[in-house]
């Protein structure tokens, strides 16, 4: 087999080892059933165990309350961007949204197809490189949406944005859902695409309150609605059987490794030692402002597009792929989710090094 190389792709990224042996083993037959795990019922007993199994430890890993419903939704969190104001949103309300990148743009032109939207923060004036620390709210906005990890420009908020009206809290978690412990009671939704921290893509983990769930219209399609997968655990068609059995399996990872504290302490031990050698670097440079830092994307340059490009190519002849920044800000970006292991940063940063010796005097 062709030796695995460190990916530090921004997702579809990279999935812990364990897992996809793991996973090997059941692709053609699940425990002793002998019907693989992408070729059983989704109504049949086998499936319904892994189904339920991920549920639970998804529950038990952050500690979700009982009033909330874990949904299992396809669409991608792109799709999210526009269920939420179609259920939560409508004509003459306005929804808050805290712009810190590409990604909330794309969800506030979505929530604009159905009502108000205003940006009570934004960091645009500075290429979306920190996280604002104040904002402006609405009266009496009908959701407050704000994304955690900034994916492409490498900026997280630190905790939740603090001092929004009523209890309408909505994140969307794509690109660092369950890389830390999380107060979920705070939140009225979060959603996260699962090809980051998760699992696989194809799958989308929805975590709303119960009232919420039951404030959308009846009048949209079904699969539209909140409710048609919080009445049946996302069985009410079929759900996307692999990637929830992939996240299970993702879950029982993180679990054996220390939850989401162990994550948390894992993921800063990480980053922290590539941003401070970034910080002492001749060449490199970080690019998010030094409060905002993510701990999942970190981005740097070396000041000269010319001289990123060599480095990225240099980087894969290395053995390093992915660190090509996002094409809309160019420089580097090494993804650093859960699953990345420490002995990639350790690559990266003698790579690093070989090359600032070779271009500084
Ligand atoms: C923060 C964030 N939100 C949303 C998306 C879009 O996710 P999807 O491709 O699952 O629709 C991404 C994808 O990278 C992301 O990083």
């Amino acid at each position: 087999m062709t030796a695995r190389i460190f990916n530090f792709s921004a997702g579809p990224a990279v999935l812990p080892v364990e897992v996809l042996e793991e996973a090997r083993e059941n692709l053609l037959s699940l425990g002793s059933t002998g019907i693989g795990i992408m070729e059983h019922s989704h109504r049949g007993k086998a499936y319904d165990a892994v189904h339920m199994e991920c549920e639970a430890l998804c529950r038990e890993l952050a500690g979700i309350p009982e009033n909330y419903k874990i949904l299992f939704i396809q669409g991608g969190a792109s799709l999210q961007f526009g269920m939420i104001p179609m259920n939560l949103l409508s004509a003459g309300k306005t929804a808050d949204f805290l712009m810190t990148g590409a990604w909330s743009e794309k969800a506030a032109s979505e929530a604009k197809l159905y009502g108000n939207v205003h940006h009570a923060a934004s960091s645009k004036d500075q290429n979306y490189s920190y996280i604002p620390q104040t904002a402006s709210y609405s009266d009496s906005p009908a959701y407050v949406h704000f994304t955690s990890n900034n994916t492409i420009f490498g900026t997280e908020w630190k905790g939740e944005p603090a001092g929004y009206p009523g209890n309408m809290l909505i994140c969307d978690a794509s690109s660092d859902i369950y890389s830390r412990p999380i107060d979920v009671s705070k939140y009225a939704l979060i959603y996260a695409g699962a090809q980051k921290n998760l699992g696989p893509s194809g799958v989308t983990l929805v975590i709303v309150r119960d009232d919420v769930v039951e404030m959308g219209p009846k009048n949209i399609p079904a699969m539209l609605q909140y409710r048609t997968y919080a009445a049946d655990h996302s069985l009410y068609n079929t759900p996307p059987t692999f990637g929830i059995y992939i996240m299970g399996l993702v879950f029982k990872w993180i679990k054996k490794n220390g939850g989401l504290a162990g994550m948390a302490q894992h993921n800063e031990a990480k980053a922290g030692k590539l941003y401070d050698w970034l910080d002492q670097s001749k060449l490199f440079k970080a690019t998010a402002a030094r409060d905002s830092r993510s701990l999942m994307n970190v981005t740097f340059v070396t000041g000269d597009a010319k001289l990123d490009d060599e480095f990225i190519a240099l980087s894969k002849k290395a053995g390093l792929d992915g660190l090509k920044g996002h094409r809309s800000v160019g420089g580097m970006r090494a993804s650093i989710y859960n699953a990345f292991p420490p002995a990639g940063i350790d690559k990266l940063l003698e790579v690093m090094a070989d090359f600032e010796k070779a271009h500084t005097k």
